[in-house]
């Protein structure tokens, strides 16, 4: 009521049509990739317009930032949403995992689109979009999975960087269903290599892994630990180490997901080191938990692939987000119910969907995929930039500009600079928040981080200069979330 008043009074004025166009961002810390500045941000539309000092326009409404740091939308590389697995899906959807993301701070989000055996890139890629677009609450885009490789899908490969898919998905492990042979990983490079693509890898031994299954399974070996039994950390190693000899001899762009050993880190360094285009991502898990927590009673809950693994590991790769090693953190977010036989309550309905209970006799049939993208910057903000393993300029450049930057989105996404989408986040570096899954937004039972303090939260988000988030209440809705097609530059950083 007072609404349509406001409105009315104003009606004709334009002053109060760029209230809502434009916004100052007054008093806050800047923080980008390359700096941190006191100053003032103007907003036009869906626009950044520019940054300085006083800045002044009576039009625009005024957002007070003191005590607050304003940095660019987190930028999340890796999440499933509604991905078939075994004989469920993951839990979270294109609506209720983007608005998750969104509470977390991310603006943007990468999903993958899965090809079914014998279908074409795409029909894969109009089904992701169909799924997608009326529920998109952020900015969203997909990488492409291939799973079934051909001549025909070679030709497909050619075309997708001028559809705006920059990115390319490939497996070495899970034989039978989404592996490919090296020599298909290997053409598969070179066409990535002459069409603009960057390759992402899932690195683990599938051969390995069917044989040890088979024997844990015939050895009457059921509980979830011996999913991280018969994954084991060096055939990770091998299988990366294999890839990066591959892009070596290609001169192709890799970028390895969820790195979950220090192996892999060592070979992602020494590549490097040699001239090798290889980049790499760890995720939250890899940092906090490791195989013991797949002894607990619970063990299913941590069940993910790579497997989790041991505390050497989490330091290790804390240590590669803190010397440079490691270029992103992704949180390859695939949630599934704990127990998906006990509906929960979740925007007003009772919900239940299959989950980890499929596997309550055989570690093999326990889905795979964890919950996490909600928490990917607040603690890598408390674990990280609080106790000085990184600055917040890196914080900034792991959560956002290098995932933009590698996956065709800079500057759009990923900077604040004039010309770029105002996607905004203002960050309280103060806020306590403890974690629960009774405040989480996750569509799933259980949250893995229950009960842990984070200090560093987003106050508020903004999506193309549209508020979504305000002190936790929500504004944003299905639908306003965009498909980018990813034509910024492509940089290997
Ligand atoms: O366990 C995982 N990571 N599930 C999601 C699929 C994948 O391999 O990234
Ligand atoms: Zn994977
Ligand atoms: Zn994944």
């Amino acid at each position: 009521m007072l609404f349509v008043l406001i409105i009315i009074l104003y009606k004709g004025s334009s002053k109060w049509i760029w209230f809502f166009m434009k916004k100052i961002f007054r008093g806050g810390s800047i923080v980008t990739a390359n700096g941190i500045q006191t100053a003032d941000l103007l907003i036009i539309e869906d626009k950044i317009d520019s940054i300085g000092t006083d800045l002044y326009d009576d039009e625009a409404e005024i957002i007070d930032c003191i005590g607050m740091i304003i940095m660019p939308g987190g930028v999340e590389p890796h999440a499933h949403f509604s991905l078939p697995m075994f004989d469920t899906i993951s839990s979270d959807n294109h609506y209720t995992g983007h608005r998750a993301a969104a509470f977390g701070g991310s603006t943007t989000v990468l999903d993958f689109t899965s090809q079914l055996p014998g279908q074409s890139l795409q029909a894969s890629i109009a089904n992701s979009i169909d799924q997608a677009s009326k529920s998109a609450a952020v900015d969203y885009s997909f990488h492409i999975n291939v799973t079934d490789f051909n001549a025909d899908i070679e030709k497909e490969i050619r075309t997708l960087s001028l559809q705006g898919f920059t990115s390319l998905k490939v497996f070495t492990a899970y034989n039978d269903t989404l592996r490919l042979l090296d020599e298909e990983i290997m053409s598969i490079l070179e066409v990535a290599r002459d069409h603009g693509l960057v390759v992402m890898i899932h690195a683990e031994d599938g051969d390995e892994i069917e044989n040890l299954v088979s024997k844990a399974l015939s050895d009457r070996h059921h509980e979830p630990i011996w999913h991280a039994r018969t994954r084991p950390s060096h055939g990770e190693v091998n299988a990366g180490k294999r890839v990066i000899d591959m892009v070596e001899e290609s001169d192709a762009i890799l970028y390895i997901v969820h790195i979950s050993t220090s192996g892999l880190l060592k070979q992602l360094v020494s590549g490097r080191r040699r001239g090798v285009r290889v980049m790499g991502e760890t995720c939250p898990q890899y940092l906090f938990f490791t195989e013991e927590n797949l002894l607990q009673s619970d063990g299913g809950k941590y069940v993910c692939s790579p497997p989790l693994r041991s505390l050497q590991d989490n330091t290790d790769l804390w240590e590669g987000l803190s010397d440079g090693s490691l270029q992103t953190v992704g949180t390859d977010h695939c949630p599934f119910f704990a127990n998906g036989k006990l509906p929960i309550e979740y925007d007003g309905d009772q919900v239940s969907i299959p989950g980890k209970e499929l596997g309550d006799d055989d570690f093999t049939k326990i889905p795979n995929g964890l919950p996490v993208i909600e928490h990917r910057m607040a603690l890598l903000w408390t674990f990280g930039v609080s106790t000085g393993k990184l600055s917040v300029e890196r914080f900034v450049e792991l959560v956002s500009t290098n995932p933009a930057k590698i996956f065709g989105l800079y500057p759009r996404k990923g900077a604040l600079m004039p010309g770029s989408d105002a996607d905004i986040v203002l960050w309280d570096p103060n806020k306590k928040h403890t974690i629960s899954v009774r405040s989480s937004h996750m569509r799933t039972d259980h949250d893995l981080w229950e009960g842990v303090e984070v200090e560093g939260m987003p106050k508020q988000v903004y999506l193309r200069g549209r508020l979504l988030v305000k002190n936790n209440n929500w504004f944003g809705q299905p639908g306003y979330g965009q498909l980018l097609k990813r034509d910024g530059d492509f940089q290997f950083v």
